[in-house]
């Protein structure tokens, strides 16, 4: 069935998930304060539907469509006939509040109200509405076009009929929806932490370089960039915000605690490649490091790595924060793993995890390297995670 849909805030984010709701055969008002955000969102969304033409994805036909079915306003009473109005504004609760304040005034009774909100709690963003059990997360990743996962994220307050109902619609918008509990970083952005923080820690203690580091999980572990290319990827500045912020949250739970050398990088203004230089330098005709290719130093670092990730996302399960098989989606779809985190525990077995997690807590005495209760109980069982 097709709906209106208002996306609200129209930079990297709101304009993504516009195009998203649209291609989906949606009408879609996009809204923003800022005009010239609009006039840039609307120039971004032709010029990609020009490409997706241009590559034969898309008919010039149907991409003509989908231009007339968006309209763009810097009004929000603009949204008062959506079935669903996804907010993608300033990561600014206070603002959010104002933002929702007023859409809960201009939108029908039955509209569902979702925010795309990365860190903030969904029941911290529900509590200004006067009816909060038909606002819920709808989280996307960046860029929204080319993602295929969602995470879907029901606060304390929303009805089960609006989870349902948002699970159903983004399913038929070509998307990966996973549903999961309203906890710091959600399911990826928490579970994928110990890829950069346990990376970090490797070097911090003169294990081994960057390269080195990288060439351990791509060409080892299979994983498609290395954690030092990535965080340059991403931004070294974005990456350790969101590491603080889940630290925060998790009431400064060692495990997820941040590196001083991705807050120096940051602080230098070494942010990666948008700003020519993060760990490694993209200058033009800079000299590319070279890894050391020792094969068992590459393997102890995959192998350490690879148990604190698995220990994440087991205690992502033990906590209810998503489904087995919704955690290892997340971790396939949001952020290219190579393989669900628990099917590979399963493949590697529980007890061989276990035995790596004891021998690195054992060796440093920190609670950072606690091994989870679910795995421990799976190892003890020698049972699997995925049934
Ligand atoms: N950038 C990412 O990688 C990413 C990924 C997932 C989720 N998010 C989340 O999505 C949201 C948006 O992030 P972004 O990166 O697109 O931000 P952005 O800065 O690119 O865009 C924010 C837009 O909101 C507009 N805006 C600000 N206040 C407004 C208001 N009161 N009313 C209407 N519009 C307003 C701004 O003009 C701007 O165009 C945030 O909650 C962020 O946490 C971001």
């Amino acid at each position: 069935m097709k709906h209106i849909i208002g996306v609200v805030g129209a930079g990297t984010m709101g304009a993504g998930i516009a195009q998203v709701a649209a291609q989906a055969g949606h009408r879609v008002v996009l809204t923003d304060t800022n005009p010239d955000q609009l006039l840039r969102a609307e120039q971004q969304i032709n010029s990609s539907l020009e490409k997706l033409v241009q590559k034969g994805k898309v008919t010039a036909e149907n991409a003509a469509t989908i231009q007339q079915n968006l309209s763009y306003s810097t009004q929000l009473s603009d949204h008062s006939e959506a079935h669903l109005v996804i907010e993608a504004i300033v990561e600014n609760l206070a603002v959010k509040h104002q933002v929702f304040e007023q859409l809960e005034q201009a939108v029908s009774q039955t509209c569902i109200l979702a925010s795309n909100t990365s860190s903030l709690s969904i029941a911290s963003i529900g509590a200004c509405l006067k009816d909060a059990s038909r606002f819920l997360g709808i989280h996307f990743f960046n860029p929204a076009t080319l993602m295929p996962l969602v995470e879907v994220i029901p606060g304390v307050a929303t009805s089960a009929t609006c989870t349902a109902q948002i699970e159903g619609l983004i399913n038929g918008w070509h998307k990966t929806v996973v549903v999961c509990k309203d906890t710091p970083g959600f399911i990826v952005n928490r579970v994928a932490r110990p890829f950069y923080g346990e990376a970090l820690r490797i070097y911090e203690e003169g294990i081994a370089d960057f390269a080195t580091i990288d060439w351990a999980m791509t060409q080892l572990g299979g994983f498609k960039m290395g954690p030092f290319t990535l965080m340059d990827y991403i931004g070294n500045d974005i990456n350790y915000t969101v590491t603080e912020t889940v630290f925060a949250a998790f009431y400064f739970d060692p495990r997820f605690k941040p590196s001083f050398t991705q807050k120096r990088h940051m602080e230098a203004g070494f942010l990666g490649r948008k700003t020519g230089r993060g760990f490694y330098d993209y200058a033009e005709g800079s000299a590319l490091l070279k890894p050391s290719t020792d094969s068992v130093l590459g393997q102890e670092i995959f192998e350490r790595i690879l148990v604190m990730l698995i220990n994440e996302a087991a205690d992502a399960v033990l906590m209810q924060v998503g489904s087995p098989a919704a955690i290892d989606l997340a971790m396939t779809k949001g952020v290219n793993y190579p393989k669900g985190l628990l099917a590979w525990a399963d493949e590697l077995g529980a007890s061989w995890v276990l035995e790596r997690l004891e021998k690195l807590f054992a060796e440093y005495g920190e609670d950072r390297y606690r091994p989870n209760a679910l795995l421990r109980r799976k190892a003890h069982e020698q049972s699997k995670f995925i049934l």
